[in-house]
């Protein structure tokens, strides 16, 4: 059972409104490559971020394949492409599931923010401002690649955690994903999240070869948000279309999700606009912007 949540109410496990605001946090689940877990991570994180109190809400931004609203077993109808066509209002397309997670589902049809003219713009940034007062933490889920948009996307968060397993693509990937980040937009911290690993050593392991891969990036600065174990419980929760922090809470997978979750707890608030959801759509707007009048020009040349 969901419900719609035109008044932005929340289920009792979610903080009061009524405490003090602090921006929205805004954490990206990204990769490089392909299959990774950015999905399973970005549903379970915020599942979890809802379990201890927080007010959490998640972005689903891959446009192409929407795995998140499956795994957490939604059918939404609408989306924000039907906002931005004057359909709905983002009101009538946040879903709040059975856990009190705040799902915005802006899959497919969804066209690039800059093809939008300045009052679809301004409508969507208005319509996000209103969540950004009701949750402490926006997590999105990333599509694969080096695409623009999904560069963007990072670019415009306030924290990006790239998801790495074990194998030879998904470290080559990730590298080139940071060093992108680096290089040409000058974005240097980023949270390192190893998944599927087969012991919390081999984790550690698998940070130390991502670091020192980018050793030759000299202001880049990695840290380790943890290690997710390959543990059959979250297939499992997969299988039933729910999380598995929910399906089973002591499952090895759920447990490392909780110690990564004490860890975002940790980390200072920095009481800047910059953590804000409309200032965070408002960069992507201008990133956006800024690489379609590039690409314009370059091809006038
Ligand atoms: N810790 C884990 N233990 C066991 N299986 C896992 C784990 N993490 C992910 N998986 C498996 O990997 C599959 C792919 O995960 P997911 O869809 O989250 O990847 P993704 O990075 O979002 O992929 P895409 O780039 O296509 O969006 C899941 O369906 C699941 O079966
Ligand atoms: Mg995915």
């Amino acid at each position: 059972m969901v419900s719609r949540c035109p008044d932005y109410q929340f289920m009792s496990n979610q903080k009061s409104n009524t405490q003090q605001h602090k921006p929205a946090r805004i954490l990206a689940i990204a990769s490089g490559k392909g299959g990774v877990g950015k999905s399973c991570i970005a549903t379970n994180l915020s599942t979890a971020l809802v379990s201890k109190g927080h007010r959490a809400a998640l972005l689903d931004a891959d446009t192409g394949l929407s795995n998140a609203d499956i795994m957490l077993g939604l059918k939404p109808e609408l989306n924000l492409s039907h906002v931005v066509s004057g359909q709905c209002t983002i009101a009538d397309i946040v879903i709040n599931n059975d856990d009190g997670l705040l799902v915005i589902p802006a899959a497919s049809g969804l066209p690039n923010m800059v093809e939008l003219n300045i009052h679809e713009q301004a409508g969507i940034i208005r319509g996000l401002s209103v969540i950004d007062n009701q949750v402490d933490f926006l997590v999105i889920d990333m599509p694969a690649g080096i695409s623009t948009s999904t560069i963007n996307f990072a670019r415009a968060a306030q924290e990006i955690v790239v998801v790495v397993c074990d194998e030879p693509a998904s470290l080559a990937d990730a590298k080139a994903f940071i060093q992108l980040l680096a290089e040409q937009y000058k974005v240097f911290n980023f949270h390192i999240l190893c998944n599927m690993v087969s012991s919390l050593e081999d984790g550690m392991t698998l940070y130390k070869r991502l670091c020192e891969v980018l050793s030759h990036q000299p202001n880049v600065t990695l840290t380790h948000l943890g290690s997710i174990p390959y543990d059959i419980k979250l297939k499992q929760a997969i299988q039933r279309q729910k999380t598995v922090v929910k399906f089973d809470p002591n499952a090895l997978s759920s447990k490392q999700l909780f110690n990564i979750i004490q860890t975002i707890e940790s980390w200072t608030h920095h009481n800047t606009p910059r953590g804000c959801l409309e200032f965070f759509i408002e960069r992507l707007i201008r990133f956006n912007c800024i690489e379609t009048h590039h690409k314009k020009n370059t091809n006038a040349k």
